[in-house]
């Protein structure tokens, strides 16, 4: 269905509209507009699971949500990633390179913060159980992570 998968693509981290963490709980790094911009046509919008890593640092399982948040009703479409590690420090302005590994659903309005909230938890066990498989786990290896030009800035 959508051959562009495994997709890999790098970016800054740019700031979003800010509710990832205070609202949801859940902080998410957003892509620039030209990462968005040069998505493949057959990478519909909706929610997705891979790998993600900042800077040269470590490889980490990811769910990216791509599209317009229905909930928040969003004009502009965004790449959003939620990357599956606990961090000291946020990362604006760091280089963020995932790779698009699979599809989950496709985005969804709620009918309350609360029931957005269960859903993405959701979408994290499915995209932690997903990964575990030997087919997904050569992607972690790949040398697309160990490329990136710009290391972390933000004092890492
Ligand atoms: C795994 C995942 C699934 C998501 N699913 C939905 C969804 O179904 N509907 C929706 O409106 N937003 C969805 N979102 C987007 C959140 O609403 C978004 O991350 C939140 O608005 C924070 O955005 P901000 O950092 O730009 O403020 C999802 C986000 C993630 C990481």
């Amino acid at each position: 269905m959508m051959r562009s998968l495994p997709y890999f693509c790098r970016g800054e981290v740019v700031r979003g509209f800010g509710r990832g963490s205070k609202e949801l709980g859940i902080p998410t790094a957003n892509f620039p507009a030209s990462v968005v911009e040069h998505l493949p046509a057959d990478i519909s919008t909706g929610i997705y699971y891979g790998w993600a890593s900042l800077g040269n640092g470590d490889v980490h399982k990811m769910v990216m949500s791509i599209g317009w948040n229905p909930y928040f009703k969003n004009t502009k479409k965004s790449m959003e990633t939620h990357v599956i590690h606990k961090f000291k420090e946020d990362f604006y302005g760091a280089t963020l390179s995932v790779v698009l590994v699979g599809y989950i659903r496709p985005e969804k309005n709620y009918q309350s913060l609360d029931a957005l909230i269960a859903a993405i938890k959701s979408d994290i066990e499915e995209a932690e159980r997903r990964l575990d498989l030997p087919d997904h786990q050569k992607l972690k290896q790949d040398n697309f992570f160990r490329e990136c030009a710009n290391p972390v800035v933000n004092g890492h």
